[in-house]
């Protein structure tokens, strides 16, 4: 599916609609340039299971932060991560149990992302513009 967003606060509608798809165990990918709209869509995501979007932040300090709500909610950043420092996070911990995994700079840890990860690519298309793919879930009609 592929949407476009005209505004940060269409990326987080976009997000929330995202975030009350999805169910314990799913983990969600992000992949763009820097400043393509990730943290931002993890804003609309969290708002999904009640967070506060000022409680999510970029995690230039904080890799993995943690959110005990309804499930527990990790947003991961990896951007500050390079491949080979990947194995000592533990990520496995956080992917695909009964939490929802949220990761910024999921290319960085290909080799821990579970094949069946819903991803979304934030492509940069102008000043306030993005297009939004989201695969592997279905979130309505057409996709
Ligand atoms: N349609 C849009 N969707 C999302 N963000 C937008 C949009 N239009 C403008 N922006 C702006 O682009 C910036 C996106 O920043 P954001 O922190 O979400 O990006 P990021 O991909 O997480 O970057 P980083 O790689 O540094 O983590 C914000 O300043 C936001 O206001
Ligand atoms: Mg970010």
């Amino acid at each position: 599916m592929k949407l476009q967003s005209n505004s940060d606060a269409e990326t987080k509608e976009i997000g929330h609609r995202l975030g009350e798809h999805l169910k314990r165990g799913d983990v969600v990918c992000l992949y763009g340039e820097l400043g393509a709209g990730k943290t931002t869509m993890v804003k609309g995501i969290a708002s999904a299971f009640g967070i506060n979007e000022r409680d999510i932040t970029s995690a230039s300090f904080t890799l993995i932060a943690e959110y005990n709500v309804s499930v527990p909610f990790y947003h991961i950043d990896l951007y500050r991560i390079s491949p080979d420092e990947v194995p000592e996070l533990g990520l496995r911990e956080y992917l695909g149990a009964d939490g929802i995994a949220v990761i910024e700079w999921a290319e960085r840890a290909e080799g821990e992302i579970p094949e069946q990860s819903i991803r979304v690519i934030l492509h940069h298309i102008e000043d306030n513009t993005r297009l939004i793919e989201i695969k592997g879930i279905h979130m309505g009609t057409s996709d």
